[in-house]
Parts: C-alpha cells; structure tokens; sequence
C-alpha cells in the first residue's frame, strides 16, 4: 500500500484518539510515523494520560533479588547458559533493607524481580510479602518471577501481593520460538497472563521493540494480544545487545519505534500504567523524559544494592549502576520536573475515576 498523506495519518491518530482503537493497516503506519504525524501522536496521547493521571509520576522500586535463572532465552544477559555471570541471592533481610530504604524516599510500590530461580520457594515468598506488608501496609508489591505454577500464583496473591509483571515478549508464536528456546511456549505464557489476572492480581505485560526477527506485523500481533489481555500496566523497551548472548551482534531497537508504540498504547489503554524504561534511557540518554512526553507515566528506579547491580545486566550499557537509590531518585526527580512532570508519593494504581473528577 502506497503511504496514505500526512493529513490522512493525522485522522488516523484522531479516530485512535477517539475510539481507543485503528484498523491493522493505519496502526502500521503509525508505528513509524514520523514528522507532524508523530507530533501529533504524542499529542494526542498526553492529552489522553492527561484526563486520568494528570502530570503524576508513579515511582516504582525496584529490587533485583535473584539472578539465578532456570530459562535460556536468547536475548537476555542473564540466562542460565551465560557462565560469566556472578550469580546472587539477597537475604530476606537484604530485602527488607531494600524496602525500608525505599519507604524513606517516597516509593509506595515495590518491585521484587528476579530470574526464574527455583530455590525461591512459596513459603519463602509468602513469608517475604506479608513481612513487608506488616512493615509497609500502604504499599503494593508487584513481582516479576516469570512463569510459576496456578498454585504458586494464588499462594503469592493469598499473601498480600498485589500485581505481577510477566511480558509476553511477543505475541507471535513463530517469533516466540526465535527469541526462546523449545523448552519455553507462547501458549504457557499467555496461560500464565490469564491465570494471573483470574486469580485477581493487577497484571502487567508487553513486550521488546527491535527484538531480532520482529516485523511491523508483529507488532500489530501484539497491540491485538495485549486488547485480548486487558492489561493493568505494560512495559515495553527497546531490545538492547547483550555482549554475551546469542544475540550480541544484533540491532538495538529504534527509540522512534518505542516512542511512537508508547502513544499508541496510550491510546489504546488510555488507564495503563506505562513505564518509560531504564531501556528506553539506556538507547538515548533523553530516552526516559521522551517516554514520558509519549505518555508513560511510570518510572522504576533501582533499589537493589549496588554491589549486586553490575550482576544483574539483561543488555549492556544500562544505565544507573553505580548509583545509590537516594542518588537515583534525586536525578530522577530532576529529570522528570524538567520534563514538566510531578514525580508523587502514591501507590499508583490503575484509575477509575478520571483525574479531573478526583480534584
Ligand atoms: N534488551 C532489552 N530488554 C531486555 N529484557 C531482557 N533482555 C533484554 C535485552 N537484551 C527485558 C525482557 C524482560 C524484561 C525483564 O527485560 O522484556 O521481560
Ligand atoms: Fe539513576 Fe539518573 S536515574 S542515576
């Protein structure tokens, strides 16, 4: 198909904007809209987090507890067949520490992630969750520990935990295949995602930008995947090379591409909460306050101790590591006041009044 006009594209984003919704075709096209197209995406998209959050900044900590993995997948710097990785464990009061540190400086989400590391039982996870809900009552907890049994997942919400981050990759189940090893499907992850959201957790998924193999259609596959889904929150970033993975001599994604899927998911779930990745500014060093202008809304600084940081390195270059969590607030704050935000002191969760009703 011959590329429609500016003006057509700038309806387009209207009816997005309008409908929550676009025909495949149209969507493509405003993957990789650029010039006033794109001005208008994003637009469009901040007018829409405007209406139900406002210019508020939700902090997310997060605590990077095990880089023990049992997976393999080819992109990520710490899968289990990558021997040059220091492995480590934080002790449950590591963890705690983490979270008292936190409390502290404003954060009112905390984020345990980690690899899929078996030796992190139920009991030792219920444990840890109803220790930092007795210390912090008004803060949820969002895992991200991957794929763990339906009995695994009820145990961990019976226990006080309130969301879970479990992208989905890509919605593609031949892409899916390129990304992971046989031993990991598309159709148990996507079982996981429903499940998780059955059993009633606050579900986040999504997806890498630039990921080796991706097409335009696929993309498309995955806005479709997360409206089936109906996600609480969706983090996406560009796919970064990782020197020792599979992977190391691919092409990190574009940060055009992240923007312009950033307002389009905006658009399409006008309530999500949408991070602007440590990836996102890992590519570009504005790539964060760009996100933000795209209409995220969220950001996750670490709270990991920074002896353990250089150990938990998903893709080269990221950003933040030999920063203290206080140092990485205080530069975040900066940051995102100078991209004409709020960085606020809340829980964060998903609206169901818009912003203006609630003032
Ligand atoms: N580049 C960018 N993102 C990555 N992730 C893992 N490896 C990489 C990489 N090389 C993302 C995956 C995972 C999340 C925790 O980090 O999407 O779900
Ligand atoms: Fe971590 Fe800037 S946000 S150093």
């Amino acid at each position: 198909m011959t590329k429609p006009h500016s003006e057509a594209l700038c309806d387009a984003v209207v009816t997005l904007y309008e409908t929550g919704d676009l025909d495949d075709e149209r969507l493509k096209w405003l993957i990789d809209a650029d010039g006033d197209v794109a001005e208008a995406l994003f637009a469009h998209a901040q007018r829409r987090r405007q209406q139900w959050y406002g210019r508020d900044v939700y902090k997310r900590g997060l605590i990077e507890f095990t880089n023990y993995c049992r997976n393999d997948c080819y992109y990520c710097g710490i899968r289990a067949s990558n021997r040059c990785v220091e492995r480590y464990r934080l002790t449950h009061d590591e963890i705690l520490t983490c979270c008292r540190v936190g409390y502290e400086l404003g954060f009112r989400t905390f984020v345990l992630q980690g690899g899929e590391d078996l030796s992190f039982k139920d009991d030792e996870l219920c444990a840890l969750i109803r220790d930092i809900k007795a210390m912090h009552g008004d803060c949820a907890i969002t895992l991200s520990i991957g794929e763990r049994s339906h009995a695994s997942y009820e145990a961990l919400f019976a226990a006080g935990a309130d969301r879970y981050l479990l992208r989905h990759e890509t919605a593609n189940a031949e892409h899916y295949a390129r990304l992971h090893p046989s031993s990991l499907s598309l159709a148990h992850r996507k079982a996981c995602l429903f499940d998780l959201k059955s059993i009633g957790f606050q579900v986040g998924s999504g997806f890498m930008v630039g990921s080796p193999g991706q097409t335009v259609d696929y993309l498309v596959e995955d806005l479709r995947f997360l409206q089936a889904l109906g996600p609480a929150m969706i983090g996406i970033g560009p796919f970064i090379p990782h020197r020792e993975t599979p992977f190391c001599d691919e092409p990190a994604g574009s940060l055009k591409r992240t923007l312009n899927l950033v307002a389009i998911l905006r658009l399409m779930f006008p309530k999500a909460l949408i991070p602007s990745t440590t990836a996102l500014g890992t590519i570009d060093p504005n790539g964060r306050e760009l996100g933000l202008k795209a209409g995220a809304n969220v950001v996750m600084p670490n709270l990991s101790p920074v002896e353990y940081r250089k150990k938990y390195t998903l893709y080269d270059g990221k950003i933040c590591m030999g920063e203290e969590a206080a140092q990485c607030v205080g530069c975040l704050r900066r940051r995102v006041e100078k991209a004409g935000f709020d960085l606020v002191v809340a829980r964060g969760d998903t609206q169901v009044d818009g912003y203006e009703a609630r003032r």
